[in-house]
C-alpha cells in the first residue's frame, strides 16, 4: 500500500467501542443512558453501532415512526465527541410485519414457513420486505444522513441463511435462465441426464436435490448472490434518502454459506466479527492462527487496506459451550492481533449487558453491576490508552508475498461431492488450507487469504491448496504467475472439477494443469482417523528436505510426467509413487505435493518454500512456538507486532535490525522476552 487509507473521510484515529443498544433500557430505565454517557468517556472509546435492531423502535405499528430517540442519542453522541455506525435495522423485523405479511418469514427445505422468532431469518427475496426495508432506510437516511455524529452505516447484521419460498425458488430460476440460457446447457452442466433428472421446464427446478451436486453448487451462488442482493437495495434506499456516508456489512469470517467475496465490491469498508475461543491449552495456536487466517482475508478483500474489527468479546460469550473468561492479557493480545493484520478498528459486541433475553449474559465493556470498577472495563480503558499512542499506524496496511487461496467454490463443491471423504464433512475443503496457512503463521511470513480469481502478479509464493475446482481463466492464470517467476504448490484433488462441478476429461489436474505440473493424478485414496502413509525426501532434492513423513487423510496415486521427483511414498501398495514434485516453467517453478500431510512435514517444508520462492519473514528470525510476528508498513517505517499466545514466557531473538519499542520510543535489546499472552509493538526503518 502506497498511501495512507483511513476507514472513514476525515477519520485519522482508530475506531474503539462497540454495539450499543439503547432502546433496551429507553422506557423504564432513562438514567441507564445517562450513565452510559458517563462511562463512555471514561472508557477511552469513540465509536459506537447504533439500532442494529431497532425496527420496532422506529415502527411500532406499521406507518408510525419514532426517530427522535435515535436523534437524541446522536445528539447526545456528537456532544461528547463521539462517533456513530448507524445501522439499518433489517436484522430483526418486528412482530407485526410478520403477522401482517407472512411472506417475509422464511420456509424451510422442509416447505415449513417460519413462525416469528429470533431474528435474521427475513426472506430475502420478499419484495414486500424489501420494499419496508428501503422505505425504512430511506428514512433513516433522510433523518440522519447528514447527522454529524453518523460516519458510517452499517448494513442490516450479520447477514446469512437460506429461503425456499416459491419467491426465493422462482428468483433462482430466473438466475439460473440468465447464467444458461437453455435448458439444454442446464442439464449438461448439471449432468442431469443422471438418474433421469433431465429438466424440460424451468419451473421443476428444486435446489432440494441433493443427487445433482452442481445445483447445489449453484444454490450456494445464487444464495450468496441474493444476499447481495438484497444488501445493495439496503445501499441504494440510503443512497434515495440522501445518505453520503461509507457503507459496510459485518462478515463471519469463513462462514460456511456465503461466499463474501461476492460481497466486496458493494462495500466501502470490510468489516468483521471475530470470537476466538481460548482453552489456554495447544490447541489455543490453530486458534490463533485461525483469527490471523481471517484477518488476512478479511485485509486482502481490500488489496491491504485496514478493515474493521466490528464485533468481539472482551470476556465471555454465552453462546459456547463453556462459557470461559478470558485470562489477565487474553483479550488485549486479541486485540493487538487484529491491529497487526491491519484492522483499524477495535469494536465489541456489546457496549452493556441487558438485564434479560439471550444475551445477559454476553460479555460487555459494562457489567450488570454498572461501574467502571470491573476487571474488563478497566481493560477497556487500557486498549483505549494503547490505541492513542498507536496512531501513525492507522491507515497502513500490509502486501504481503504470499498468498493462500481459499475459494468458496471450491469448498462448496468439494463438500457436496460424494466420494469425497464423508468422515470429513466440512474440514475436507478447509483443513489444508488451513494448515498452510498456519504453515507461513508460525514462520511469522505476511500472507493474504485470496479467492482463486484474485490478481497474482504481486506475489511471490501462491499456494493453492486442494484447488478442487477451477473457475473458467484460474488454470491460465496460475501458470502464467509461474512463467513470470512465482512459485506456486499445488495438492492433492487439485483441478479436478470445472466450474460446474464436472469431473476434467484427461486426468486430474485438469485445464492445461497435468502438463504445466508434469503430473498425473491417477486415483485418489483417503485414510481413516489416525491411519497414514509414509514418505520419503528424494536424495538431494530441489528443496534440500530429507527424511520421512507422514500422510493423513488423503493422498492420490500419482505419476510423474517430466516433473523432478522429490518424495516418494514408501509404504502400501503406492511404495515407489512419487508423492511431490517440482517443475520449472517459465522464470518459476511449480511444486505439486499429491498428499495431505501431517503437520511435521509443513514445519519443515515452510522454510524450504520461502528460502526458495525468495520470501521474506518479517523477523529473520526463528520464533518460538506460539509466537506471532506480523507488520504493517508505511514504506519507511515497519510496524512490528510480536504476541505470545502462550502461557509461558519465551524469548525471541530478533535479526540485526535496529528496533524501538512503538510506546516508549525506546530501543530494544536484540532478545525481547515476552510474558504469558504478551505482546510488543515495535518500530524499525522498512
Ligand atoms: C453476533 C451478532 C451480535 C451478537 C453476537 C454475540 O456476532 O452480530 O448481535 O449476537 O453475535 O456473540
Ligand atoms: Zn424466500
Amino acid at each position: 500500500m502506497k498511501t495512507r487509507q483511513f476507514l472513514y473521510p476525515g477519520f485519522r484515529t482508530f475506531a474503539h467501542g462497540g454495539d450499543y443498544n439503547p432502546d433496551q433500557w429507553m422506557d423504564r430505565y432513562p438514567e441507564v443512558i445517562d450513565r452510559d454517557l458517563e462511562l463512555m468517556d471514561l472508557s477511552g472509546c469513540n465509536t459506537f453501532s447504533v439500532g442494529i435492531f431497532a425496527w420496532a423502535r422506529y415502527e411500532p405499528r406499521e406507518g408510525e415512526y419514532h426517530f427522535d430517540w435515535m436523534r437524541d442519542l446522536l445528539d447526545r453522541l456528537h456532544a461528547a465527541g463521539k462517533h456513530a455506525v448507524l445501522a439499518t435495522p433489517s436484522g430483526s423485523k418486528p412482530a407485526w410485519m410478520s403477522e401482517t405479511y407472512p411472506e417475509i418469514r422464511r420456509v424451510d427445505e422442509r416447505d415449513r414457513r417460519d413462525h416469528h422468532h429470533g431474528r435474521h431469518n427475513h426472506c430475502y427475496t420478499s419484495p414486500v420486505y424489501r420494499e419496508k426495508v428501503s422505505q425504512m432506510n430511506r428514512r433513516l437516511a433522510e433523518e440522519f444522513g447528514d447527522h454529524p455524529a453518523v460516519v458510517l452505516w452499517h448494513l442490516s447484521n450479520e447477514y446469512g441463511g437460506e429461503c425456499y419460498c416459491d419467491l426465493c425458488l422462482a428468483a433462482f430460476r430466473e438466475w439460473l435462465q440468465d447464467r444458461y440460457k437453455t435448458l439444454d446447457n442446464l442439464n449438461h452442466a448439471w449432468w442431469a441426464h443422471f438418474w433421469s433428472h433431465t429438466l424440460t421446464d424451468w419451473d421443476q427446478i428444486d435446489p432440494r436435490d441433493e443427487s445433482v451436486d452442481g445445483m447445489r453448487l449453484d444454490w450456494m451462488r445464487f444464495v450468496s448472490h441474493q444476499t447481495v442482493d438484497f444488501m445493495k437495495a439496503e445501499t441504494r434506499a440510503l443512497r434515495e434518502g440522501g445518505a453520503t456516508q461509507p457503507v459496510t456489512t459485518n462478515m463471519m469470517g469463513t462462514f460456511p454459506t456465503l461466499d463474501y467475496w461476492r460481497f466486496v465490491e458493494d462495500v466501502d469498508v470490510i468489516a468483521d466479527d471475530a470470537y476466538p475461543l481460548w482453552k489456554y491449552n495447544q490447541d489455543d495456536l490453530v486458534t490463533a492462527a485461525g483469527a490471523a487466517f481471517s484477518h488476512d482475508m478479511h485485509r486482502a478483500m481490500k488489496g491491504g487496506r485496514p478493515w474493521m474489527l466490528m464485533e468481539s468479546c472482551t470476556d465471555t460469550v454465552q453462546w459456547c459451550e463453556v462459557p470461559k473468561l478470558k485470562r489477565p492479557g487474553v483479550y488485549r493480545t486479541e486485540m493487538i492481533q487484529a491491529l497487526a493484520h491491519g484492522a483499524d478498528s477495535l469494536m465489541y459486541f456489546q457496549w452493556r449487558k441487558g438485564r434479560g433475553s439471550q444475551e445477559k449474559f454476553h460479555g460487555a465493556v459494562v457489567d450488570h453491576e454498572g461501574s467502571t470498577n470491573t476487571r474488563t472495563f478497566q481493560q477497556v480503558r487500557e486498549i483505549g490508552s494503547l490505541l492513542g499512542n498507536l496512531e501513525q499506524i492507522t491507515g497502513w496496511g500490509n502486501k504481503p508475498e504470499v498468498a493462500v487461496v481459499m475459494d468458496w467454490d471450491a469448498r462448496w463443491a468439494m463438500e457436496f461431492s460424494d466420494g469425497v471423504s464423508r468422515m470429513e464433512k466440512e474440514a475436507t475443503y478447509m483443513s489444508p488450507v488451513f494448515e498452510f496457512h498456519r504453515m507461513f503463521w508460525k514462520l511469522g511470513v505476511s500472507t493474504d487469504v485470496i479467492e482463486s480469481t484474485c490478481d497474482l502478479s504481486d506475489y511471490r509464493l501462491v499456494v493453492a491448496p486442494q484447488l478442487y475446482l477451477l473457475k473458467p481463466g484460474v488454470a491460465d492464470a496460475l501458470m502464467s504467475f509461474v512463467k513470470k517467476g512465482g512459485t506456486l504448490l499445488l495438492t492433492c484433488f487439485s483441478g479436478v472439477v470445472n466450474e460446474s462441478n464436472l469431473c476434467f476429461m484427461g486426468g486430474f489436474p485438469g485445464d492445461g494443469l497435468r502438463e504445466f505440473c508434469g503430473v498425473w493424478a491417477e486415483e485418489m485414496d483417503f485414510l481413516y482417523e489416525g491411519e497414514h502413509q509414509t514418505i520419503e525426501m528424494s536424495a538431494e532434492n530441489a528443496l534440500g528436505l530429507s527424511g520421512t513423513f507422514r500422510t493423513q487423510r488423503k493422498l492420490e496415486v500419482l505419476h510423474a510426467e517430466g516433473a523432478d521427483v522429490l518424495a516418494t511414498v514408501t509404504s502400501d501398495f503406492y511404495a515407489g509413487y512419487p508423492i511431490f514434485t517440482c517443475k520449472e516453467q517459465g522464470e518459476g517453478k511449480v511444486f505439486y505435493l499429491g498428499a495431505h500431510m501431517q503437520e511435521t512435514f509443513l514445519d519443515a517444508l515452510g522454510p524450504a518454500l520461502i528460502r526458495t520462492a525468495g520470501v521474506k519473514q518479517v523477523i529473520e528470525t526463528v520464533l518460538p512456538e506460539g509466537v506471532s510476528a506480523q507488520k504493517r508498513t508505511n514504506g519507511k517505517q515497519d510496524f512490528v507486532f510480536l504476541q505470545n499466545f502462550t502461557t509461558t514466557t519465551v524469548t525471541v531473538s530478533l535479526d540485526d535490525r535496529d528496533y524501538c519499542c512503538m510506546e516508549t520510543g525506546d530501543p530494544v535489546s536484540s532478545k525481547v522476552e515476552l510474558a504469558e499472552w504478551e505482546s510488543r509493538i515495535l518500530i524499525r526503518n522498512a
